[in-house]
């Protein structure tokens, strides 16, 4: 995956670059207000798509209404864009995000039963702020050891990780592990959306979607210190 930092980078919408140009810029971690601790309504996140060609990836906490939604909205508006329906579940060892899900998973399951359920659908297990040590909900070195081998993706850019070399270590993980990476804002509120997207080509699984997360282009910038007061993690 190529990583650009802080500099702007071209975005393109989905088919509305030119001619042949198909890249989807997806913001794989954003939060709904169907997640209580976020201040953003589906139908912001429906407008940043319109705006800025970004496509956010809702991870709701414990609900996949939000991606739900959002699937639902740009149907409604003719869209054949694939939305991914996601859910960042809360299990006893920390959280998990599931992607491509077709039924919604309860949290405080343990994180194998989790990640069975994840993977009897056909879905794609996603580790988030893996070594985050500001938060009490990240899986950490040792999580990801005793699951290492179910585990799909890694979040190797999360821009409301405080410490850039927590992100690092996240990626240097995946690196020895053999795991793609996803990037993400993890956005609460309006201001971080579209602060971090990759791009990616066009898919049509979830195995196509894993498939090019190695020639994914990545464009990250943390979260600024204002996004705090609403949603600390
Ligand atoms: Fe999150």
């Amino acid at each position: 995956m190529k990583g650009r930092h802080g500099e702007e980078g071209p975005i393109r919408r989905w088919a509305g670059g030119p001619a042949g140009d198909e890249t989807i810029l997806l913001d794989m971690h954003v939060h709904s207000t169907c997640s209580r601790d976020s201040l953003i309504p589906v139908k912001v996140i429906l407008k940043t798509w319109e705006t800025l060609g970004i496509l956010s990836v809702i991870c709701d906490h414990n609900t996949t209404h939000g991606s739900e939604l959002l699937a639902r909205e740009m149907h409604i508006r003719g869209s054949d864009i694939p939305v991914i329906i996601a859910e960042e579940i809360l299990t006893l060892q920390g959280e998990i995000i599931g992607l491509f899900l077709s039924e919604e998973i309860p949290p405080y399951l343990t994180a194998a039963e989790t990640l069975d359920r994840i993977h009897d659908q056909g879905a794609l297990s996603l580790v988030p702020h893996p070594f985050c040590t500001f938060r009490t909900t990240s899986l950490g070195r040792s999580g990801l050891d005793r699951l290492n081998g179910r585990i799909d993706l890694v979040e190797g850019y999360n821009s409301r990780v405080l410490r850039e070399h927590e992100n690092l270590l996240a990626r240097a993980y995946a690196m020895e592990k053999g795991k793609p990476i996803t990037a993400g804002s993890d956005a609460h509120t309006k201001a971080e959306l579209g602060r971090t997207w990759l791009a990616v080509p066009p898919f049509g699984s979830p195995r196509e979607f894993l498939r090019s997360l190695p020639e994914a282009r990545v464009y990250f910038r943390p979260a600024g210190l204002e996004a705090r007061p609403v949603a600390p993690w």
